[in-house]
């Protein structure tokens, strides 16, 4: 006898995945066979810093209040996702999630849908607020930290703020986050003299450091390919000073890991230029206005606001979703002419 899948079920949640039948969590699947587990959420497209490798020194316009998704939005659709396709890892993003106001109360109703929750900062307010961030439920921290030189951090933050992110990384670690990691964009000619330093830095304090390869995702457009410091070559300026054995398995995490031979810990390269590791995505996105996206460099998205906020139900929420994961692509083709930038920054996205 022939199958039919019900309405609203693609193949992979239906056929593959028996337990959609009894009411389970069923995978999100795309259309190459990756699984989605992770969701990114950005919480406000505003921030504090203006980094330029992200944003313009002027002339952001921000979203209206009414624009951006309500708590009970963003909770409702992280349901949708951890309740009915087994997503278990979500991390806030912005902008700079620390500015939208009363961001424990949101952390406090996603940490109770018992999943991993991690959120991404600039570091600049943790100082004050790190301790609330881990009782509200809050797991894991990732902190943005590009140099060490208090000049060249203001150059390239817009802002006079490296002891305050100096001080936050010392308050995320005292508060029991675990792990604590810094991530560092590397760009050519800016602060690619500092990969040494930088990861210093982290061994002398446990923490792993990540470089970043520069993204073609900066407000200004400056990004081109010569800007870009990649993977190789960061491992081989730490691995002359500190030998070095990569750690297998990356997984779908988009870091790429090695272990100091010392035992001073790891540190991570993420390469989405010279080595992409879109095979291996597991991740989607939704924007602070409630744009559902399943890339990082998608040049479409589904609107999930417009269906809430028009009283739809969770199966029509749903619906859209699946339809949009079944449209995800291979991969971005940064290498390739026919790359095209996403109209959206990375601060509009939430990386
Ligand atoms: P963990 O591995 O869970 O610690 O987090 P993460 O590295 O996924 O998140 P984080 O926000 O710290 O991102 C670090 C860098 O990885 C940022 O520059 C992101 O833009 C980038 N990144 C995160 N997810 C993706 C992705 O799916 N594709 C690409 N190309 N880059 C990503
Ligand atoms: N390229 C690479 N990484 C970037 N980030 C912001 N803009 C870019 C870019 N153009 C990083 C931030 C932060 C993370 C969310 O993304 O430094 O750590
Ligand atoms: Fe995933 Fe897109 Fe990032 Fe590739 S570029 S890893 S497909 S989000």
């Amino acid at each position: 006898m022939a199958m039919v899948c019900p309405p609203g079920l693609t193949w992979q949640r239906c056929c593959f995945y028996p337990d959609v039948m009894a009411g389970g969590a069923a995978d999100l699947v795309d259309p190459f066979g990756r699984v989605i587990r992770d969701l990114r959420i950005s919480v406000t497209d505003r921030c504090n810093f203006r980094c330029t490798y992200c944003m313009p020194a002027e002339g952001m316009e921000w979203l209206p209040r009414g624009e951006v998704l309500t708590f009970e939005e963003i909770e409702r659709i992280a349901r949708i996702f951890v309740e009915r396709y087994g997503v278990d890892g979500i991390r806030l993003t912005g902008g700079e999630p620390t500015v939208r106001a009363h961001l424990t109360t949101l952390i406090a109703k996603l940490s109770a849908l018992g999943i991993d929750l991690a959120m991404t900062t600039n570091g600049a307010t943790l100082r004050n607020i790190a301790h609330d961030l881990r009782s509200a439920g809050l797991n894991r921290i990732n902190i943005s930290l590009d140099t060490l030189d208090p000049e060249r951090f203001e150059a390239m933050t817009r802002r006079d703020e490296l002891h305050n992110v100096l001080a936050g990384i010392d308050a995320a670690v005292e508060a029991g986050f675990d792990p604590v990691k810094v991530n560092t964009v590397v760009e050519r000619g800016v602060n690619d003299d500092e990969i040494v330093a930088m990861a210093t830095f982290g061994r002398e304090r446990g923490i792993e450091v990540r470089f970043i390869e520069f993204m073609p995702l900066d407000a200004e457009g400056h990004w081109v390919n010569d800007k870009v410091v990649g993977q190789d070559e960061i491992v081989a300026k730490i691995a002359e000073v500190f030998p070095l054995e990569q750690v297998p398995a990356r997984g779908a995490a988009p870091a790429d890991r090695w272990r100091y031979l010392d035992g001073a810990g790891t540190v991570g390269v993420i390469p989405t230029v010279t080595k992409p590791f879109c095979g291996d995505c597991d991740r989607v996105r939704l924007t602070a206005e409630g744009q559902f996206r399943t890339c990082l460099f998608a040049t479409e998205e589904s609107d999930l606001r417009d269906l809430l906020r028009s009283g739809a139900d969770d199966d029509a929420v749903a619906k859209r979703i699946e339809a949009a994961v079944g449209q995800k692509w291979a991969g971005h083709q940064i290498n390739q002419v026919t790359f095209t930038r996403p109209a959206r920054t990375m601060s509009q996205i939430g990386g």
